[in-house]
C-alpha cells in the first residue's frame, strides 16, 4: 500500500492512465499550475494558449499520460513521449503536481507507474529534462536512479530501465493518506 508523506494533506485519489476523452481534465490540470510550477515544468513561461495546444498535441501524438485523479479532477500528471530518433528506444518523461499536493509523495507514485508503462512499451531508456535549480525534480529523478548531467544550461537525467529495480505496481491506495 502506498502512503503519502505529508500528514497535512487530504489525498484520496488514484494514479491511473488517462483515457482519450480525459484530455480536457489534463489540460485543466496544466492550466491550474502556479507560475513557478509552470516554469519548472516547461523550462520557461507557458501561456494558457500554449498549454491548450500542448495538451491537445500530447493526446494526438499518442503520449502516455498518467494522472493522479481525484473525482473528476486531474491534480498531477506524468507524461511519456516517444523520441523515435533516439536509439535505443527512448522516452522523454515529464511530471507536474499541483502546488498544494507537492512534496507528499504523488510525484514518486506517478514516476513508478510511468516506469511500468515504459517497460510495457519496450523502452529501454528514459530522459527527463529540467533546469539545474529544480531540486524537487532532481531528487525525484535520483530516487529512480537517473544519472543527471548538464547539457546547455539544462539538467538532463538519463534512466536506464534495466538499472531500476522492479517495484510492486499495484494500484496505489491513497485513501489512508489523510491522517491530519
Ligand atoms: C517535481 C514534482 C513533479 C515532484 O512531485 P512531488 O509530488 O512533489 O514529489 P514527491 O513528493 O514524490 O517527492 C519526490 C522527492 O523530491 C523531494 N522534493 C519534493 N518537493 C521538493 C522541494 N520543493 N524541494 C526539494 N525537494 C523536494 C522530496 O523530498 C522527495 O525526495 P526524497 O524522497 O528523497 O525525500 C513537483 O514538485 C512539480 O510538479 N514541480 C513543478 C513541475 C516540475 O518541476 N516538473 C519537473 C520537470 S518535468
Amino acid at each position: 500500500m502506498s502512503r503519502l508523506a505529508s500528514p497535512n494533506i487530504q489525498a484520496s485519489g488514484i494514479v491511473r492512465r488517462l483515457r482519450p476523452s480525459e484530455l480536457p481534465l489534463f489540460r485543466d490540470h496544466l492550466m491550474r499550475l502556479d507560475p513557478e510550477s509552470r516554469r519548472d515544468r516547461f523550462n520557461g513561461a507557458a501561456s494558457d494558449a500554449f498549454l491548450e495546444r500542448y495538451a491537445e498535441r500530447c493526446f494526438r501524438e499518442g503520449a502516455t499520460v498518467v494522472g493522479y485523479v481525484e473525482g473528476m479532477r486531474v491534480l498531477g500528471a506524468a507524461e511519456l513521449h516517444e523520441r523515435p530518433e533516439l536509439d535505443p528506444p527512448t522516452g522523454e518523461i515529464a511530471f507536474s503536481v499541483e502546488k498544494k499536493l507537492q512534496h507528499c509523495g504523488i510525484g514518486s507514485l506517478l514516476f513508478k507507474r510511468l516506469i511500468a508503462h515504459a517497460r510495457a512499451l519496450g523502452y529501454t531508456q528514459l530522459r527527463v529534462t529540467t533546469h539545474p535549480q529544480n531540486d524537487a525534480m532532481r531528487r525525484l529523478a535520483r530516487k529512480f536512479k537517473a544519472r543527471l548531467s548538464f547539457e546547455e544550461g539544462e539538467t538532463v537525467g538519463h534512466i536506464v530501465l534495466d538499472d531500476v529495480p522492479f517495484v510492486d505496481d499495484a494500484e496505489p491506495d491513497l485513501s489512508t493518506a489523510a491522517v491530519g
